[in-house]
């Protein structure tokens, strides 16, 4: 059932234009998240709940840990709630509303895992929000990091404060042109994986 209904989010959030992970984004998290093995997850930016199954899935396989999602947008947390529910993991997830720097602020429990994909000037502010709960080490997954001049000063503190790697991928997107056929264009982004430590 979690299989399938993650392919059905991935096909809304491409039909609806939602931002998702996609799934090659997804499997470098998931891999980051079965070697760390943590017990609480943190995600910055839930949308409708695509890489928060993703999640899910691992935690499921690992047989422990949980997830705080936070999302500003009302109407996209409840949808993400009903799809944590169909898929049969809404005990693993708990999904909050809000601006993700004041909800991380209220967490008092251990974060092991953080994954930040909100807004991509709040990086910085997210981090600082948790960083008194992080675990030593923790893992932090950063994704869009190509859009360095919106993020600049989050990448700056982690690479120059921890072990910081960023991975690359390579896309091709549909434009839309004046003749309708649309041209595809190549883009290039990166996930950070940092390892905090104190
Ligand atoms: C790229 S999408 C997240 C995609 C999602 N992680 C996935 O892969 O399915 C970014 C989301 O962050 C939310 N967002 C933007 N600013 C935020 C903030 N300050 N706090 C929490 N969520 C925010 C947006 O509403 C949007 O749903």
């Amino acid at each position: 059932m979690l299989d399938k209904v993650i392919k059905e989010v991935e096909e809304q959030c491409r039909e609806e234009r939602i931002p998702m992970l996609g799934p090659d984004k997804a499997k470098l998290l998931a891999s980051c998240i079965e070697k760390a093995k943590p017990s609480l997850i943190v995600e910055c930016g839930t949308a409708i709940g695509y890489s928060g199954l993703w999640i899910c899935r691992v935690l499921k396989n690992l047989g422990s840990g949980k997830l705080i999602t936070v999302e500003i947008e009302e109407v996209n947390a409840q949808r993400a709630r009903a799809n944590f529910e169909s898929a049969g993991v809404a005990d693993l997830v708990d999904s909050r509303i809000g601006d993700a720097a004041e909800v991380l602020k209220t967490i008092e429990d251990p974060v092991d895992f953080l994954f930040l994909d909100n807004n991509k000037d709040g990086y910085f502010a997210c981090f600082q929000a948790i960083e008194s709960q992080l675990t030593n080490p923790a893992t932090i997954v950063a994704d869009n990091v190509s859009r360095v001049e919106q993020m600049a000063d989050y990448l700056n503190h982690v690479r120059s404060n921890y072990e910081s790697e960023t991975h690359w991928f390579e896309s091709r997107r549909r434009r839309s042109s004046s003749d309708g056929e649309g041209q595809r264009q190549r883009r290039r982004d990166g996930m950070e994986v940092t390892i905090f430590r104190r």
